[in-house]
């Protein structure tokens, strides 16, 4: 039918970033926190977790699940927005960490919603190259693109890295679609500016360094409005009812948003994968790591329909349907 998963794996920094640690970097508090995202805790990376390390290792998990090794991998995939350097991608340097030497490697900046994007450019190069192997991934290290000295961001983001290896397979599992979008016109209420341009022609006068600036009030409105929407247009168009969901793994972002989602949906709330709490937000490793944690625990059996959802910078957002 199109693109399978065959293992998962993740990876999370060593340090635990709790709230109480943050209140002696901002003003702010536990109970703020809590109430307003429902993160208790993030990780964050130390001398040796750079996002392509933790990413390896996320991916030598999954491809250990999968029975797959690294010289049968063909194409690797990263979804991130944090690598350590803009080039080479950092695809490249997990391809040379994990000596798949075969592998054809790049990035793919979607934010939030770019393990999505990723699966859907999987499934589709799959469905035409079905002998092939693919590394998907979502690795984060947001803690080095965060101003420290801004509550409204600092307290939200964490790092980590997820993946998955796919490959074609006919019948019923697999990725049973997906619905994607973006919407640049809204750039301006969550975005990252680059390195500070050598072209004085090119210089943006308002960039005040490479970390994350949101409003936050605004795109916790759009986040809700935007993954209900695309999810319902998807089930509609798939003919899937809400009741033969087995799991939903959301992205990650903050608890109120998923709480507000979950209601509007009318899925049960025991359904929800939910592990804000422990990682915050880890932009495109959210997915990733919480299906990992998901299929490790024993919640996802063959067969069962999965559905997966993000919202980020761009915008961007969407969702996938996936037979397990
Ligand atoms: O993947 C998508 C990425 N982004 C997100 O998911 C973020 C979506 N947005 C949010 O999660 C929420 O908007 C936040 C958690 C960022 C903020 O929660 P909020 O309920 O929207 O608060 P707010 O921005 O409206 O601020 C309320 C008050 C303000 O004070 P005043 O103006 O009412 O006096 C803020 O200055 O809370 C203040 N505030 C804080 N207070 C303590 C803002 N950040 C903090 C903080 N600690 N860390």
């Amino acid at each position: 039918m199109g693109a399978i998963i065959l293992g998962t794996g993740s990876c999370l920094p060593e340090k635990v970033l709790s709230n109480h640690d943050l209140e002696k970097l901002v003003d702010t508090s536990d109970e703020w926190i809590q109430s307003r995202t429902g993160i208790s805790t993030r990780r964050q990376s130390g001398k040796g977790e750079e996002a392509y390390r933790l990413a390896s290792v996320a991916a030598q998990r999954a491809m250990e699940m999968a029975g797959v090794s690294a010289g049968e991998i063909d194409l690797i995939i990263v979804a991130t927005i944090s690598s350590h350097m803009t080039m080479p991608s950092c695809a490249c340097f997990v391809q040379k960490e994990l000596g798949a030497d075969r592998a054809f490697a790049y990035d793919i900046n979607a934010a939030c919603a770019g393990f999505l994007y990723g699966l859907d450019t999987v499934d589709k190069y799959l469905r035409s190259e079905r002998e092939k192997k693919v590394l998907l991934i979502g690795a984060e290290t947001l803690s080095s693109r965060t101003n420290w000295e801004d509550r409204n961001t600092c307290i939200l983001f964490g790092d980590g890295a997820g993946a998955v290896v796919l490959e074609y397979r006919d019948g019923k599992q697999g990725i049973v679609g997906s619905n994607l979008f973006s919407d640049g016109s809204l750039w301006n209420l969550l975005y990252m500016h680059s390195a500070p341009s050598c072209n004085p022609d090119l210089v943006q006068p308002d960039n005040p360094g490479s970390f994350m600036l949101m409003e936050g009030r605004e795109v916790f409105k759009h986040a809700v409005k935007c993954m209900e929407g695309a999810i319902l247009e998807l089930l509609a168009r798939e003919n899937v009812s809400m009741d033969s969901i087995t799991l939903m793994i959301p992205h990650q972002a903050n608890i109120r948003i998923l709480n507000k989602l979950v209601s509007r949906l009318g899925i049960e709330k025991e359904k929800v994968f939910i592990n804000v709490q422990k990682y915050g937000n880890t932009s495109a490793a959210s997915i990733p790591i919480a299906l990992d944690e998901a299929n490790r625990a024993g919640k996802l059996q063959p067969d069962d329909l999965l559905l997966v959802c993000s919202f980020g910078g761009g915008f961007t957002w969407g969702a996938a349907l996936l037979s397990w």
